[in-house]
């Protein structure tokens, strides 16, 4: 069994003795905070907050904000090195999938509205680990391991000088990158792989000759899947802007329908029929882009863009979730009956998974797509790179935190 699977078995048998080990960790943490630290930092940290939802003019940087502490003996404390941005840190400002985060972060409801604040932005963490739970040091983790993890939406992010994960979440950084690049990869491929492998059933063992279109491959996820993708064998479209053509291409995909010349659908029609349709796009494109798979051969549409955060933020939690239940049954029984599959691509936090994607780095497979490095105090100006969309390549701004 790969040792960190026994991090899930650690986790478990946590929730079982949960009071024992509490006390177990919190004397861990007198005894052993092993790092030096000046006083202050011992309960406060720089970090940049939002203190409610709004334009980017609610970003705000303080020194004060609280210090992350181990709550779980599988969780580890990263000094965070490099954060990366992505779309949904600029819609997490805006209030975007207020309410599933809520749920996950209070699922009894027991605390107040707005617990959430100060909320700290940032989904990609490049660093080093500072402290390691009781179950998860020496075996898995040990402090000064420098480390690479994409942070769950409902957890507090990267722009801070530290943050703390569950170990499963967390592994080891590709050797050959360096922080800034390291943070340009994890949550883009966390979610490539939650959409191919889990949810598209591609793998490295079946991926050979397979013909995949990339709706969207010149953002974070697409710049990532297609060199996944093209190192496992597969035959990769992408649809990009002309400009991105160059990039994709240097990437390694196959054949390029550039959407700012007009109507992709055409061109696409007219190509070879596909195996899996991963969709980044969205809106209409769901409307044909089923329809350009091979019928009856198990071929997929996986779409990334999902009204499930829309749905609980507009209904509340039980009736959202119950109306995307309805809604993704029944287009998925509509696409069914015509012969192919359609699918909802989530991210999902994933430890193995970087483990896999740490040695194709290594390996010269995949390669880091950063286009600009923004310092520490220059954040407001990074998400509103990513707002713009003026990224060309990728979306994903590594940050600097230039605090170490
Ligand atoms: N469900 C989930 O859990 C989840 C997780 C992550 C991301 N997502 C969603 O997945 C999508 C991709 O994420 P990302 O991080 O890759 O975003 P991104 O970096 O902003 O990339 C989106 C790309 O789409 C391209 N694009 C825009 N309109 C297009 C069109 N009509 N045809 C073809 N390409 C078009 C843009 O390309 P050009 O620059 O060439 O114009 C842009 O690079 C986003 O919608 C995001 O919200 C969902």
């Amino acid at each position: 069994m790969h040792p960190l699977r026994n991090l899930a078995c650690a986790r478990w048998s946590f929730l079982l003795n949960n009071r024992a080990t509490c006390v177990r960790t919190a004397m861990h943490q007198c005894q052993r905070r092993l790092f030096s630290t000046s006083r202050s930092r011992m309960t406060t940290m720089p970090a940049w907050v939002i203190d409610r939802y709004g334009s980017n003019d609610v970003m705000r940087f303080t020194k004060n904000a609280g210090f992350p502490v181990i709550n779980y003996p599988n969780e580890v404390i990263i000094k965070v090195h490099a954060a990366g941005l992505n779309p949904i840190d600029v819609s997490m400002r805006g209030g975007y999938g207020a309410a599933t985060m809520a749920m996950k972060r209070d699922p009894l409801n027991v605390l107040q509205s707005g617990n959430e604040f100060p909320l700290i932005l940032g989904r990609d963490v490049s660093g080093v680990i500072m402290e390691c739970g009781l179950d998860v040091a020496p075996v898995y983790f040990k402090a000064g391991d420098e480390v690479w993890a994409a942070i769950p939406p409902w957890k507090q992010g990267s722009l801070a000088e530290f943050v703390v994960l569950n170990a499963n979440e967390v592994s080891k950084k590709p050797k050959c990158l360096s922080h800034t690049e390291a943070a340009a990869i994890p949550y883009v491929a966390a979610t490539a792989w939650s959409a191919l492998v889990n949810t598209g059933g591609l793998s490295m063992d079946n991926c050979a000759k397979k013909r995949i279109l990339i709706l969207g491959g010149s953002g974070g996820v697409g710049t990532f899947s297609i060199q996944m993708l093209k190192s496992w064998g597969a035959h990769v479209t992408v649809t990009c802007s002309q400009n991105a053509e160059r990039l994709v291409r240097g990437l390694g995909a196959d054949h390029v329908v550039d959407y700012t010349a007009g109507p992709v659908r055409g061109p696409l029609t007219a190509l070879e029929k596909f195996d899996l349709v991963l969709d980044n796009v969205g809106g209409a494109t769901e409307g044909w882009a089923p329809g350009l798979l091979k019928p009856w051969c198990g071929a997929k549409y996986v779409t990334l863009v999902t009204p499930f955060l829309q749905n609980t933020d507009r209904l509340g939690v039980a009736d959202g979730m119950l109306q995307t239940g309805v809604t993704v049954a029944s287009k998925a029984l509509k696409h069914l009956s015509k012969g192919v599959h359609y699918r909802w691509g989530m991210f999902a936090p994933n430890g193995l998974a970087l483990d896999d994607i740490s040695e194709m780095v290594d390996a010269g497979k995949i390669r880091a797509v950063v286009e600009e490095e923004f310092g520490f105090s220059q954040v407001p100006q990074a998400m509103l790179k990513v707002e713009r969309g003026h990224a060309r390549g990728k979306t994903v701004v590594s940050v600097s935190t230039g605090i170490h």
